[in-house]
């Protein structure tokens, strides 16, 4: 088992290149299995995830392979229809492949994701949208038995939530359907406008991608491409939170303030200057750090939920009383009993967690429990008096490329350790 061994209380300086989106990359590589011709996916990030999704693709008898942040996948010999069941464990976002493989092969086995750390991570949504399109879906020991004898077809669907993961589905599987297909309060994160743009570049014709209503007319065939990933604005976040809780200031490269605007002003009332320009995020910590009032997580373009936890880590250093109410996962809170084992005062009920700053936190042993809580607790560490060891890093490197590399070269003392 890895962790990550961290001396703490060193202000965080320089330029961090932000890697290219976990988010985005996990859908496109899905969607690679609708298309017949190669796709080379550039600014593809090196991550357990991304490595897994390509595992997927191989297994269904397309030909992947990565180097050097760029994935290649040539569906055109695509065999198989089954996501066996370790593979989809390993992986809670490879429900993602349901939509493309259905979309391409007309059928669809692979094991219920289950629950994740976040909780039950229920999938109706996805469910009932293609059985609208003309899928047959029975559950058998938890295997998801999915068929379209004939052929997937078009159909207005209108989700009761805007769920990234079930727009992405629906678009995947409605690429080669017959006819037109409409998503009513469709999720508008970024990650689905990058999804929309690639399946576009593969030569299908999506409308709407990034606002709530999305038209997809489908298509006789897609071929192969070459598509740039989007950066990951959570990444960009989550740097953002280190310079925050170090006292710290980084320039920070392929991050679009655009995409943050829920995330930025929420530094700022921490005191933080924050300057934006191009695909450039520039903030500035030096003065001490102040509460904030409330955040509440949102769909997209609200606070997102995947920042929760980066941010909470540096409330905890903030002069006052913060408040985070937590709206879309029903358990997304286990890093708080972590950061309290390091000094933090933090008391967490339901969606609820209030967080009083305190004056310094001191390192300890402690250990990730998801992705997102995990990199929270690498930047308690960065702003904690003395030696800090996460355990579970394969957490983290779920989402995060080499995060001791990049906060070691902007000023960190971290080191990853095996044993
Ligand atoms: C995606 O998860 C992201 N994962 C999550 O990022 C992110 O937190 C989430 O969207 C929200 O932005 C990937 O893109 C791989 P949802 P997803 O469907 O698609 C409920 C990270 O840390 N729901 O928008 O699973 C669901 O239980 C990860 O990078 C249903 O009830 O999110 C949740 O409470 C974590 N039924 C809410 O909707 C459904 O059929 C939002 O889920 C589907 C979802």
């Amino acid at each position: 088992m890895q962790k990550l061994v961290i001396r703490g209380e060193k202000r965080l300086y320089g330029e961090i290149a932000v890697q290219g989106a976990k988010n985005s990359a996990l859908a496109l590589l899905a969607g690679c299995t609708l298309c017949s011709g190669e796709v080379r996916l550039t600014n593809c990030p090196a991550l357990s995830d991304v490595f897994a999704a390509c595992r997927i693709l191989n297994r269904l008898g397309c030909k992947s392979r990565y180097s050097e942040h760029t994935a290649y996948v040539n569906a055109g010999s695509i065999s198989e229809c089954a996501v066996p069941e370790d593979m989809m464990r390993e992986m809670r976002s490879s429900i993602v492949f349901l939509g493309a493989i259905l979309g391409r092969k007309g059928q669809c086995e692979l094991s219920f994701p289950g629950g994740c750390e976040l909780g039950p991570r229920p999938i109706d949504m996805h469910l009932s949208a293609l059985e609208q399109m003309g899928a047959r879906i029975t559950e058998e020991y938890g295997v998801l038995c999915c068929e379209c004898p004939y052929g997937l077809h078009g159909a207005k669907i209108s989700l009761g939530f805007p769920s990234v993961g079930a727009t992405e589905n629906i678009m995947l599987a409605a690429a080669l359907a017959k006819g037109e297909t409409v998503i009513y309060n469709a999720a508008r994160e970024p990650e689905i406008t990058d999804l929309g743009n690639f399946l576009n570049c593969c030569g299908a014709r999506i409308s709407g991608q990034g606002t709530s209503t999305v038209v997809i007319s489908g298509v006789e065939k897609l071929h192969g491409c070459e598509y740039e990933v989007m950066p990951d604005r959570i990444a960009a976040a989550t740097y953002m939170a280190a310079a925050a809780i170090t006292g710290g200031e980084l320039d920070l490269k392929n991050a679009r303030a655009q995409e943050l605007e829920a995330v930025i002003p929420v530094f700022e009332q921490m005191g933080c200057a924050v300057f934006t320009y191009d695909e450039r995020i520039y903030i500035n910590c030096k003065r001490p750090l102040k509460a904030v009032r409330t955040i509440r997580t949102m769909p997209y373009p609200g606070f997102p939920t995947d920042a929760q936890a980066v941010v909470m880590a540096a409330l905890t250093k903030a002069k006052g009383t913060s408040v985070v109410v937590e709206n879309i996962f029903c358990s997304r809170y286990r890093h708080v009993d972590e950061l309290v084992r390091m000094g933090a005062n933090i008391k967490a009920e339901g969606k609820v967690a209030v967080i009083e700053g305190v004056k310094r936190l001191y390192g300890a042993r402690v250990r990730a429990c998801d992705l997102r809580g995990g990199a929270a607790l690498v930047l308690a560490g960065l702003g904690a008096q003395g030696e800090t060891e996460v355990e579970k890093v394969c957490y983290i490197d779920r989402g995060y490329e080499n995060i001791e590399k990049y906060l070691r070269e902007a000023g960190a003392d971290i080191t990853r350790m095996t044993g």
